[in-house]
């Protein structure tokens, strides 16, 4: 059967403001918690910006923007997934006036994307929380945040209302039990962090993000709001009954998230794990009504899967993305470690899609590796990215049959569309684009984007709607 995507399929690619605009001290920019400790596993390193830290610079995009936005367009995307840099816009977060610089930034990206038809995709907060609010509040730990949330999500969604039509409001929101600086501009380190503390401030998050769905809709019922989940679906390691338990429960550490956001309350299996753990959840008189605004979307990334062992000796962690499970022994890795299993994604599709019926939004999907620049018989330098095709290609594949499934699918964005600074190790080794960016982590490089082999080979998929994917 041949492979076909719904018609007004969303193909693009995905980025994050810390990880490649830089400038992240201009045109009145305030400090986030990636300009003093960039890479995302460890907690607040250097009191001040440091030269070593790759994300000041990225990959300069605040001032090629222009160029980049073009070779997206070359490319045929439909769709752009970037964040608002929350810090550029209210510098401090409790500010109570926004920069009117950083405003007409983004200004100036939406209508470039809107002279070739490319749709944004806004993430609102992507791991970059202003720092002044982690260090001043505890981050998302204090429920202030909720309120500072609030005044920005009112000011972008009124200021962009004609301009921007789809928004994604916290990335992998439930990566913040394990990055809870990162994810969630916590200051405490995460050794002395509870549960109790963890879980409340995850509760600020979702009532935020609720919230943030209410006061869109009022303000352009056009908006389609989506939460965004860090998607890592688990397999039992063996049959044993016991294991099968056990990665049900890895499932709804995570699906606890999409939970609360696609139907509106907390899951009733939560009471028994705050009951078990000691954690009771603090909560506000208007928060029961506030979490019924439920997301018109469910929007994940998807890199890896997992196993889950109910088996002590067994369940010793691999590596993967900011949730680590057991490794599994069919599956190759990245160079990364990172287990690459196509299927995987068809899976998770199901699994949401079973669970909510809501439309999903694959909005990151990737291979990290490393590239080798070199110049072709017609003299053009380049990449021959066969791996990274073969990857895309594989797990597109495999979204098409969840699609022949009967999964709702509004659109997929591949991660790093163009070379960027990692999120959790923080280097350009690991690159991710289609467009090979000439910067290094010795901070060597011109800056200069060069298209790789998968450049031609992602325009084909778009402009034959997913035809050219070989199974
Ligand atoms: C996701 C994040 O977890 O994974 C991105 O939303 C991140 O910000 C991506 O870049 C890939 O991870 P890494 O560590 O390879 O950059």
């Amino acid at each position: 059967m041949a492979i076909k995507f719904p018609e007004g399929f969303l193909w693009g690619g995905a980025t994050a403001a810390n990880q490649f605009e830089g400038a992240y001290n201009e045109d009145g920019k305030g400090l986030s918690t990636q300009d003093i400790a960039p890479k995302g596993l460890m907690g607040p390193l250097t009191d001040e910006p440091t030269e070593d830290n790759m994300k000041l610079i990225g990959i300069d995009f605040y001032h090629r923007y222009k160029e980049d936005i073009k070779l997206f367009a070359e490319m045929g995307f439909k769709t752009f997934r970037l964040s608002i840099a929350w810090s550029r816009i209210f510098p401090n977060g409790d500010d109570k006036e926004p920069n009117e610089k950083g405003l007409q930034f983004y200004d100036n990206v939406f209508d470039e994307l809107a002279k070739y038809g490319i749709e944004p995709l806004v993430t609102i907060s992507h791991y970059e929380t202003p720092l002044a609010l982690a260090k001043n509040y505890d981050g998302w730990a204090n429920r202030k945040l909720v309120g500072f949330f609030e005044n920005y999500v009112r000011t972008i969604f009124t200021r962009y209302k004609d301009k921007v039509k789809y928004w994604l409001t916290f990335n992998e929101i439930n990566s913040a039990i394990h990055a809870p600086y990162m994810s969630a501009g916590i200051w405490t380190p995460k050794e002395k962090l509870s549960k109790q503390d963890l879980y409340q401030a995850m509760h600020h998050e979702l009532v935020a993000s609720a919230l943030a769905v209410k006061i869109g809709h009022e303000i352009n019922p056009e908006f389609k709001i989506g939460c965004m989940i860090l998607g890592v679906p688990n397999y039992p390691l063996t049959p044993m009954p016991s294991d099968v338990l056990k990665a049900m429960e890895k499932d709804r550490e995570n699906l606890f998230f999409a939970d609360i956001h696609a139907r509106g309350e907390y899951p009733k299996y939560m009471n028994r794990f705050f009951k078990e753990n000691n954690i009771e959840i603090k909560m506000e008189p208007e928060d029961k009504e506030i979490l019924k605004h439920t997301v018109d979307f469910i929007s994940f990334s998807y890199y890896v899967s997992s196993c889950a062992t109910a088996d002590p000796e067994k369940n010793k962690a691999g590596e993967g993305n900011l949730i680590f499970g057991v490794p599994n022994p069919y599956l190759k890795a990245s160079e990364w470690g990172w287990q690459i299993d196509p299927e995987g994604l068809r899976y998770i599709l199901n699994q949401f899609y079973d669970r909510y019926q809501k439309p999903l939004f694959i909005v990151e999907n990737g291979l990290g590796a490393v590239d080798e620049l070199i110049t072709d018989e017609n003299g053009n330098k380049t990449v021959n990215d066969d791996y990274r095709i073969k990857y895309l290609n594989d797990h597109l594949v495999q979204v098409a049959e969840a699609i022949e499934d009967g999964v709702e699918l509004m659109g997929y964005t591949t991660w790093g569309c163009i070379d960027l600074v990692s999120a959790s190790t923080a280097e350009l080794k690991k690159r991710y684009g289609f467009i090979y960016v000439d910067r290094h982590d010795d901070g060597s490089g011109t800056l200069e984007r060069y298209k790789k082999k998968s450049f031609n080979w992602y325009k084909e998929v778009i402009s034959t709607n997913g035809a050219s994917l070989k199974k």
